[in-house]
């Protein structure tokens, strides 16, 4: 229980309008917005998941869950965070759904990020940067990024994504430039995606509080 991602996860209902479809990130952040949306359920249309865990939850709330490819672009989406700099660029994968929230971010028109003030930082890169890699290709990945980054990639064994692949965790890095990371990271043969939301960050930023802020 934290009651600054709770405060940050209510905040965010304000940006649900009548008939809304709504798109969902996943972490504990998210949970208390779930939660939230439960209690107006009946004024948005449905919405679009970004994991498992979340849709267990909307669904258990009942709130129809829909595909992103039927839908078509969304007004709205909302999700947590791992790491927020002062731009709204993002660290994001700590819950091994980054793949997902990258697709539904790019397929929204307003991003509003919550977060508890923790995950505020100058620079990126305290939080290991999560890459989802196609599971043959882990050892090539990770020796190119030791080698492109000089940051250190870590297998987060145990670990398999809702997409059927592994997630490499990227230790020690100061992140100066994260749209040229981004990009870099990106071009690896075997990634899938990168926990580094800076290319498309959020729109708005809901750090939770007495009363939340925003950025
Ligand atoms: C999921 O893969 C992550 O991107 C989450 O958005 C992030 O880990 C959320 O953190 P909280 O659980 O602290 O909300």
């Amino acid at each position: 229980m934290s009651e600054t991602k709770r405060l940050a996860g209510e905040k965010a209902i304000e940006y649900v309008e009548d008939g809304m479809i709504v798109g969902v990130g996943t972490g504990s952040t998210v949970a208390y917005f779930i939660d939230a949306l439960a209690g107006i359920k009946d004024k948005i249309k449905g919405a679009v998941s970004s994991s498992e865990q979340s849709t267990e939850r909307l669904r258990s709330h009942g709130i129809e869950v829909l595909d992103l490819n039927a839908t078509g672009p969304l007004s709205l989406y909302v999700d947590g965070a791992d790491e927020c700099d002062p731009h709204k660029r993002l660290i994001k994968g700590g819950g091994a759904a980054l793949t997902r929230e990258k697709i539904i971010a790019e397929a929204s028109e307003t991003f509003v990020c919550i977060i508890d003030p923790s995950k505020q930082v100058d620079v990126l890169g305290r939080f290991p940067l999560p890459v989802e890699v196609i599971p043959m290709a882990r050892s090539l990945v990770a020796r190119k990024i030791l080698a492109l980054s000089g940051g250190q990639p870590v297998w987060r064994e145990g670990v398999v994504t809702d997409n059927g692949n592994l997630v490499l965790d990227i230790h020690n890095l100061s992140i100066t430039d994260p749209v040229a990371l981004e990009s870099t990271l990106n071009q690896i043969p075997g990634v899938v995606s990168v926990g580094l939301f800076a290319r498309r960050g959020a729109d708005v930023v809901i750090v939770g509080g007495e009363p939340p802020t925003l950025l």
